[in-house]
């Protein structure tokens, strides 16, 4: 009998020593970590949409933890404790059958993009398995006023009527948006997370054998591969991989007027300071292009927009990093 309490007795206390030893002091030390440095407690319509992320199942696919590891640097920098001082219980996530989503609004600012997706992923990404979230919207004959539709792209969209998000879509997407990791000032990883998807931007065949193409006619003035790398980056989100746009959402760049034209200074406004509203071939955008001035540099947009006039069949003069300095010493 005395061997029996000894035998449980102990295994109960080796129990209680490492549940408060493994569980509860890390809880305690965790919840007394202060916020990061720019992090911001979640808007009430923010922490609505954490919870429709939770009640939809977001987290059953999606992480996020940015994990200190080279796998996970096109997700961000390393995550931090203060990262989750506003965020508890954390949605840290075990499964990734979809991207981290730590930094997610940074990567895809556009809600246009969001409404799409969560519409339909299919519409914006072809080989994506992400389930539809059709419920999170309503279809309606038309569109009340001041409502402006979700421009899902005609094969995905319904037969009839106007596809307009719900106020769970809006609050979810308004979460989606807020997830945005803050730099950390002089930590390591720093570099990775202000161009998360640059590192991890697979070589693009094609753009390859463009440049092993050109190189041999002239070496091209421009490096095609960090132009490609960067397009991937910053722009193919939006545009798409190969620059052909979502219809109706977002622009092909594919015969663009302005991709096209022989004086590069309305492309290189274009990428510094951003467009919205302007019909393009006849279609109006409801999405804005953000501006990237302050976050590429001007040999980078030289790059970028040299790999817009040479490829997808654009052959247009290209440029350098001082005809963009030019463009932005006017601004
Ligand atoms: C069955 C797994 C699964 C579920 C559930 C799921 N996703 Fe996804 N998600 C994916 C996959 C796979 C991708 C990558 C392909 C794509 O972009 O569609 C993805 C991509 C995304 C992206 C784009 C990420 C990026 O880096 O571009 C966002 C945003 C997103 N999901 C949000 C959500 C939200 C919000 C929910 C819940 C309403 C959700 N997902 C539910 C699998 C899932
Ligand atoms: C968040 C989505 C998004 C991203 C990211 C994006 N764009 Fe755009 N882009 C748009 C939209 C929307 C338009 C249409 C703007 C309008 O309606 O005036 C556009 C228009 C353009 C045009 C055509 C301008 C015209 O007047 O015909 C070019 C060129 C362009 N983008 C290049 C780029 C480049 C280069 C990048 C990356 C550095 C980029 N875009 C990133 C959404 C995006």
């Amino acid at each position: 009998m005395n061997r029996l309490v000894a035998i449980a007795g102990g295994a109960t206390l080796v129990y209680a020593v490492l549940a408060v030893l493994m569980a509860i002091m890390p809880g305690i030390e965790l919840s007394q970590v202060p916020p990061g440095p720019g992090v911001k407690p979640l808007s009430p319509i923010e922490a609505r949409g954490r919870e429709i992320y939770v009640a939809e199942g977001c987290a059953y696919c999606h992480t996020q933890q940015v994990r200190p590891l080279p796998v996970d640097r096109v997700f961000g920098r390393p995550s931090a404790p203060g990262d989750f001082a506003f965020d508890t219980p954390e949605l840290l996530g075990s499964e990734r059958t979809g991207p981290d989503l730590t930094n997610v609004g940074t990567r895809q600012s556009s809600d246009v993009w969001q409404y799409i997706h969560l519409y339909d992923p299919r519409a914006v990404v072809p080989q994506s398995i992400m389930p539809s979230f059709r419920w999170l919207f309503d279809v309606v004959a038309k569109a009340p006023a001041g409502v402006v539709p979700v421009p899902v792209p005609k094969p995905y969209a319904p037969a009839n009527g106007a596809v307009i998000p719900t106020d769970d879509a809006k609050a979810l997407v308004a979460y989606l948006l807020s997830l945005k990791q803050q730099p950390i000032p002089g930590a390591p990883g720093e570099a990775a997370a202000t161009a998360p998807l640059a590192q991890a931007a697979p070589a693009n065949g094609t753009t390859g054998g463009a440049a092993a193409g050109g190189a041999a006619a002239g070496a091209p003035a421009f490096d095609a591969a960090d132009g490609a790398k960067l397009f991937a980056a910053n722009c193919a989100a939006c545009h798409g991989e190969q620059g052909a746009g979502v219809p109706g959402a977002f622009p092909t760049l594919h015969g663009n007027p302005v991709v096209m034209a022989t004086d590069p200074a309305e492309h290189i406004a274009t990428v510094l300071h951003g467009a919205q509203g302007k019909p393009i071939n006849g279609v109006t955008y409801a999405a804005q292009m953000p501006a990237f001035a302050s976050q590429l540099s001007d040999r980078q947009i030289a790059d970028i927009i040299d790999h817009e006039r040479t490829s997808w069949g654009n052959h247009s003069p290209t440029v350098t990093a001082a005809d963009v300095a030019a463009v932005r010493a006017k601004k």
